[in-house]
């Protein structure tokens, strides 16, 4: 089988890790890690023509999207219009992530529990501060539109809820993106990420993992896109795993497929556990970044049949047992990350990580320059253990870590923390 893979991230450095072994492989653009799995194309991800041209010529018989963008642009409509096998949703269904007005107000209609909200328009945002005042500023204000993992403001005070409604409406920080405002309810407790693979009608349900989102140790400091995951987590019990089918995935599902927008692909549900059950805190179209890093190689199945699938039906026939294994990512960035930081920084050691069992060093911003590997984004690697357990998998994942070494690498300590004896 001959398999195009779209992006350049952790996310599909892990794609392209379980479907080494399906065939010829290809990552448009990719980065120094897909390198070495299959031959990376120097087309952008959001450069759909590009993509799309160059499935059609080199005869590809999958592809497979690992970003939000290409989504929301349209790349699987225009490559299913010309026939072609293609994992991810169709634009309509990824406006799921692509806009949370959107996104809140069909959760409305199909009675799937999320925060309370309301949304607003660029010129509202005196409406808006008095909603939020409703909550005493304590709310949280989110850009509708894609921003990158980082268009969501959790506030704690009025004064914080009156600056972020400013930064948004007023000095337009997201762009576009912001050009509508949710104000939302501050929902209480541990998160959760649950991960469906669906043809459109059925779906199978991959471990569900925990992301660390802040950058500094104690989840202290700003949101970046993650800076580890773990899965299986143990707070998605039978039990929670269950009432998110019944309540969440398989309402969306059906609602998606009834509104004419049926959902293929990946559908991320970003949970709350609250103490009135689970609520979604948002949606995405794709796979989650780590958290593909540890619930892909987590699969016991064939994955690139799991994901053909996926893309074209006859996923119900597909028995895929849960996860018996864990696995657990820390990724390593570049100091002044998720604010400014250098590139072009060699890294050594890399070898020596993945001389330990169950270890794989995933790449994300990396590039090869004169044979050197070097740094070439915020987030550089994930270093990610596949163990008999979460403990093991923690143990081994620090341990290769620190074989690896680079001029201003960075990494919490405290990934797991609630899972782990620290
Ligand atoms: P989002 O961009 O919607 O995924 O939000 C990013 C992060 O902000 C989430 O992972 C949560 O940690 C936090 N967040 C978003 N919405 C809420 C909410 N309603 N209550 C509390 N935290 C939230
Ligand atoms: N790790 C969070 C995300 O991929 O959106």
């Amino acid at each position: 089988m001959r398999i195009l893979i779209v992006g350049s991230g952790g996310r599909e450095h892990a794609l392209a890790w379980v479907l080494r072994k399906a065939g010829s492989l290809y990552i448009a653009p990719g980065n120094a890690g897909t390198a070495g799995l299959g031959t990376n194309v120097p087309i952008a991800a959001e450069n759909i023509n590009g993509v799309v041209e160059f499935a059609y010529r080199e005869r590809i018989d999958l592809t497979v999207v690992g970003p939000e963008i290409p989504l929301a642009f349209g790349l699987v409509d225009v490559l299913k219009a010309r026939g072609k096998a293609v994992f991810g949703p169709s634009a309509a269904a990824a406006e799921i992530e692509s806009s949370k007005a959107f996104a809140k107000a069909f959760m409305q209609r199909h009675n799937i529990p999320t925060a309370e909200w309301r949304v607003f328009e660029s010129d509202q945002i005196s409406e808006a501060r008095a909603y939020s005042a409703g909550y005493r500023g304590q709310c949280v204000v989110k850009a509708s539109g894609l921003a990158a993992g980082k268009g969501a403001i959790v506030c704690d005070s009025q004064a914080e809820s009156d600056e972020a409604l400013k930064s948004i409406m007023v000095d337009g920080q997201f762009g576009n993106a912001g050009r509508q405002v949710i104000v939302e309810e501050r929902m209480e407790g541990e998160e959760v990420s649950l991960f469906a693979l669906t043809d459109g009608e059925d779906y199978v349900m991959l471990a569900a993992a925990q992301d660390h989102k802040q950058i500094y140790e104690n989840d202290q400091g700003p949101n970046t896109g993650g800076m580890g995951a773990y899965a299986p987590a143990p707070v998605a019990t039978a039990a929670l795993m269950e009432t998110a089918r019944r309540r969440i995935i398989e309402p969306v599902l059906e609602g998606m497929a009834s509104e004419g927008r049926l959902y293929t692909g990946c559908l991320y549900a970003g949970l709350m556990m609250t103490e009135f059950g689970p609520k979604v805190v948002e949606f995405n179209c794709r796979f989650g970044d780590p958290e593909a890093q540890v619930v892909l190689p987590l699969i016991e199945a064939d994955c690139a049949e799991v994901l053909l699938r996926s893309a074209s039906g006859g996923l119900g026939n597909l028995r895929v047992p849960p996860a018996s294994r864990a696995a657990a990512c820390i990724v390593l960035a570049s100091e002044g990350y998720p604010g400014a930081y250098q590139k072009g920084r060699a890294i050594n050691g890399l070898r020596q990580a993945e001389d330990h069992p169950g270890v794989v060093v995933l790449h994300a911003g990396t590039d090869e320059v004169h044979g050197r590997t070097v740094t070439s984004g915020g987030r550089v690697l994930g270093v990610t253990a596949i163990r008999p357990t979460l403990e093991q998998a923690f143990e081994m994942a620090y341990t290769a870590a620190e074989c690896i070494d680079y001029r201003g690498c960075y990494y919490r300590r405290d990934i797991g923390h609630r899972v782990r004896q620290l």
